[in-house]
């Protein structure tokens, strides 16, 4: 059992002679990545991480998720970006759909929120009610250590549990995951005596999910973060072949350069499971952030079907013929429901009577796909045959891998982002940061035209 991609779906919008032509382009990719020698080569700690990774820093987050899951009722996860993102998708799909509802009897662990992941007030506010009487950890996640998001949250929430524990106790309540040397945090925590996990140097944010980043947090919640790394390390095996044909990574970074280039230049991502919504959130930052630029790049979207078949379907049968789509699918679910007899048959689903709801969920999902190919749409499928920690080490490997491949048969550098800094510098301007005196004037001039 492993992960499955199938391409059928999108044969007869690529010609095999197109699909030929990609083979020596892959393993021009393939050799830039693996000796190091394409844009961005000072990234790619993450290739070889899930070999490789540091074992002592692993066995001081197991440690700490031990502690935090001994002394919270809360664990507050502060980041955004690539330091939210991949901690987000793998508990959502790993864990209960609404873990931090359930009763105490039924979930072992604290509960955990995501925040600093956006500028809102009402947010941060709404957060504070819920944390009133609880004991409460901080993550702090931030591998410049300044990004504004975050570090407006940690002042917010760090001063919250200084209140509640005063300053000694609250400082063995956070912990922070930042640069191995430089940065604000990373001098903040030195001073204070916070716990420190690392953000290793040569992996960029949208890369760090199988890091420190993503694992305690992960850890926290219960999730079996070896099983994760193995399937991680099992699929860097798997995907190391350089043979396009022996490669189902580097055949989905194939095939969708094929499909841009005849003008299919949006990708949805799309999951019948709703658990996965965040999974696709990642997927967008990884891809957006590493194809979108010089110009160029396939823009990353998504779906959730079929709450968006009533209303993204309509486009995507009959809209504008840019899209492809790739189905994110679980071969089988971890739960079932049976649908019932109902002697009345109002709303006449007794044919279903007796029928699972994974299999009514699977007749959606062939049928669809059906329909879309018929409108133009092509559309791939990654396959995994569970949705467990195993698995999803795998995906997560599967889909750097492929992003990092595309990237380079794009011709960009996949593993920088010099566009995110724009707005930024934006925003300090009009905020009056110090050092930004000439863009504020020009900007607030721009804004009063
Ligand atoms: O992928 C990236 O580099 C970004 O999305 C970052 O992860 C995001 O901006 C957060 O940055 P930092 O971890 O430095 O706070």
């Amino acid at each position: 059992k492993t992960i499955r991609f199938d391409y059928a779906n999108a044969r007869a919008f690529v010609k095999q002679h197109e699909w030929e032509q990609l083979s020596p382009a892959i393993e021009m990719a393939h050799q830039m990545l693996h000796s190091r020698t394409g844009p961005g080569k000072d990234y790619l700690g993450w290739v070889d991480w899930p070999e490789q990774y540091d074992r002592d820093e692993y066995e001081r987050i197991r440690q700490a998720s031990v502690r935090i899951q001994s002394d919270s009722d809360v664990l507050l996860v502060i980041g955004i970006g690539g330091s939210y993102l991949g901690a987000k998708a793998v508990l959502d799909i790993l864990g209960h759909s609404f873990y931090n509802l359930l009763p105490k009897s039924k979930r072992r662990f604290p509960e955990i929120y995501f925040v600093g992941n956006n500028i809102s007030p009402i947010y941060i506010s709404h957060l504070m009610d819920v944390l009133e009487g609880k004991n409460v950890s901080i993550n702090v996640i931030s591998k410049s250590g300044t990004t504004t998001e975050p570090a407006i949250a940690f002042r917010l929430f760090r001063e919250w549990l200084e209140k509640k524990y005063g300053r000694e106790e609250a400082k063995k309540r956070i912990y922070i995951t930042t640069d191995k040397q430089r940065g604000a945090l990373k001098k903040l925590a030195d001073d204070e005596g916070y716990a420190c996990f690392v953000i290793p140097d040569d992996i960029g944010g949208r890369y760090s999910v199988l890091t420190a980043v993503g694992l305690l947090p992960i850890a926290v919640s219960g999730a079996n973060m070896d099983a994760l790394m193995q399937g991680a390390r099992d699929a860097r095996e798997r995907y190391m072949v350089m043979d396009l044909r022996d490669n189902p990574c580097y055949q989905y970074a194939a095939i969708r350069n094929a499909l841009y280039r005849k003008g299919k230049t949006v990708e949805l991502l799309v999951s019948y499971e709703p658990q996965f919504r965040y999974f696709a959130e990642w997927w967008k930052q990884l891809f957006g952030e590493s194809e979108g630029k010089d110009g160029k790049g396939i823009f990353p979207a998504s779906a959730e079907f079929s709450t968006d078949l009533h209303s993204l379907g309509q486009y995507i049968q009959d809209g504008m013929r840019h899209l492809f789509e790739t189905v994110v699918s679980v071969t089988k679910p971890l739960v079932d429901l049976t649908v019932q007899e109902d002697p009345a048959d109002v709303d006449g689903l007794n044919f279903l009577t007796g029928k699972r709801m994974g299999y009514v969920n699977k007749k959606a999902f062939e049928g669809t796909v059906l329909a879309h190919v018929d409108g133009g749409v092509p559309n791939l499928l990654v396959e995994i045959p569970e949705a467990t920690a195993y698995y999803l080490g795998g995906l997560i490997y599967f889909f750097e891998k492929a992003c990092g491949i595309s990237g380079y048969l794009l011709g960009v550098n996949p593993f920088d982002q010099p566009g995110v800094e724009a707005y930024k510098t934006n925003m300090f301007a009009l905020l009056g940061k110090p050092g930004y005196e000439r863009q504020k004037a020009e900007l607030e001039a721009r804004l009063r035209e």
